[in-house]
């Protein structure tokens, strides 16, 4: 019998994404392949995101083909999870999505083979049952890149924001897991890890005692990442999102052990501190510019990025230009901008008031961004002539992709040269822009 087909469409972070790997190998157990085309699969996942409103409705949008998929008589399953279905407590946005045969939270997956044979008993015809969906194997997509969940859930409530509604409150996994993964990932060919978590710097292990006795470090991220440093054969650590006030003097020295990537991205979302007292975020501006420095004294020349939201509940002008203030004063070389969108269920929306207009939401919104991409063309000048370490990703033509130490995208022409995904190539920048620096090769890979 030929297999069930599935395909899944995710949106939102990369945890999502790693979810969706994880959907992808729950499936695969069950006895299910992937489908490369969306309208010949079977079964169709919609891994959603509720982080603005503008995220919900183009998922809304996208329940028109199914509607008319299933009218003209195909056997689909639609299953939608993610963030929309976590956040769903009084079940209205499960009666909107009405085309949808199943309609569950992220860590509720273990429950999925059950579900579809209850619908469609004959395409379940294998796998064991699992009771914790991290424990999932996660069916990846890149053979040389690998996310690591090592958290879900968060504790933190800003007041703006869904995820400890939709994900609950914050579970960490098991380092023994998590070490096993990543020796895993690495014996079979990942080079760079990124790990995972609302407040990844905030991981706690429930196992503690399988940190090395030697371990330097006492805090458990810290600690964490110093594990993963001996791990040989794997090159790059990467790690997001971090709280501000978990960056704790140990986490920043581990910024500077050799396979941290130099970059960090640390959301600060207002140079206001009033804005960020309404927002919760539990620190001032004054903290922040003081962990910044601490940061770039500990590895200077480390690339920041960071998460800003415009045009919360009360911002004047006067919060506004401290946020533009403030990002002259730590010169983020990225800055992931989002105008504030309010999100029934969270305190925000309870408490305040919507009260800046879209019109200004808007400028701000374009204020920030001239100014960004200002700064990182400024900054992507300095790289001219400089000679960089570049992870190549993938080709394209005769160009092969990658990133440098900072993360910045590179893109080099070797149009004869064979340099598999994953290698490290050293690449002088001849062509600093804003989103890419462009580059020729200067040595074949080691
Ligand atoms: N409106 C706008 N942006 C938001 N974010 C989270 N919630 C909201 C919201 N309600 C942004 C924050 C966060 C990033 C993931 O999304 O900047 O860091
Ligand atoms: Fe949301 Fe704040 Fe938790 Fe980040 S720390 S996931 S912004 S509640």
């Amino acid at each position: 019998m030929e297999k069930p087909k599935y395909f899944i469409k995710t949106f939102g972070c990369q945890m999502n994404t790693n979810d969706s790997e994880r959907l992808g190998g729950l499936l695969t157990s069950v006895g299910f392949e992937v489908s490369e085309d969306e309208t010949k699969a079977d079964l169709v996942i919609l891994n959603t995101c509720s982080i603005r409103d503008h995220a919900e409705q183009r998922i809304m949008g996208f329940m028109e083909q199914y509607i008319n998929r299933k009218k003209n008589g195909e056997r689909l399953l639609v299953a939608v999870t993610g963030c929309m279905a976590g956040r769903d407590k009084d079940g209205a946005l499960r009666k909107r999505v009405k085309v949808a045969d199943l309609f569950f939270a992220t860590a509720e997956m273990v429950n999925l083979p059950r579900w579809i044979a209850e619908l469609r008993p004959e395409w379940i015809i294998e796998g064991d049952a699992v009771e914790d969906y991290l424990k999932i194997n996660p069916k990846r997509e890149s053979s040389i890149q690998a996310y690591i969940s090592i958290q879900t859930g968060c504790n933190h409530f800003c007041t703006y924001c869904v995820v400890p509604y939709a994900r609950g409150l914050v579970r960490n996994r098991p380092l023994q897991d998590i070490l096993d993964e990543a020796n895993n990932l690495v014996e079979n060919g990942i080079r760079e890890i990124t790990l995972l978590g609302q407040v990844v710097n905030a991981y706690k292990a429930t196992d503690h005692h399988v940190f090395k006795s030697f371990n330097p470090y006492q805090n458990h991220f810290a600690a964490l990442l110093w594990e993963l440093n001996q791990i040989d054969g794997l090159e790059r650590i990467h790690w997001t999102a971090a709280h501000p006030v978990d960056m704790d003097d140990q986490v920043i020295h581990a910024l500077t052990l050799p396979k941290q990537v130099n970059y960090l991205h640390l959301p600060v979302q207002s140079g206001s501190n009033e804005i960020l007292r309404k927002m919760n975020r539990k620190y001032t501006r004054e903290k922040f510019l003081e962990i910044v420095e601490k940061i770039n004294r500990a590895r200077p020349g480390i690339a920041l990025g960071t998460d800003i939201i415009v045009g919360f509940c009360g911002e004047t002008d006067k919060d506004f230009e401290e946020t533009i203030d403030l990002f002259k004063t730590c010169d983020f070389d990225i800055s992931y901008t989002a105008q504030y969108s309010p999100r029934s269920g969270t305190l925000a929306y309870r408490l305040y008031s919507d009260d800046v207009s879209s019109e200004t939401k808007k400028q701000r919104w374009q204020t920030l961004q001239n100014l960004m991409e200002e700064t990182t063309l400024r900054k992507n000048k300095t790289y001219q002539d400089k000679v960089v370490k570049v992870f190549v990703e993938n080709r394209d033509g005769d160009w092969l992709l990658g990133t440098n130490e900072e993360l910045k995208r590179v893109r080099i022409k070797a149009s004869e040269l064979q340099i598999p995904p994953g290698s490290i190539i050293q690449a002088k920048i001849t062509k600093p822009m804003t989103w890419i620096l462009e580059g020729e090769i200067i040595q074949n890979p080691e």
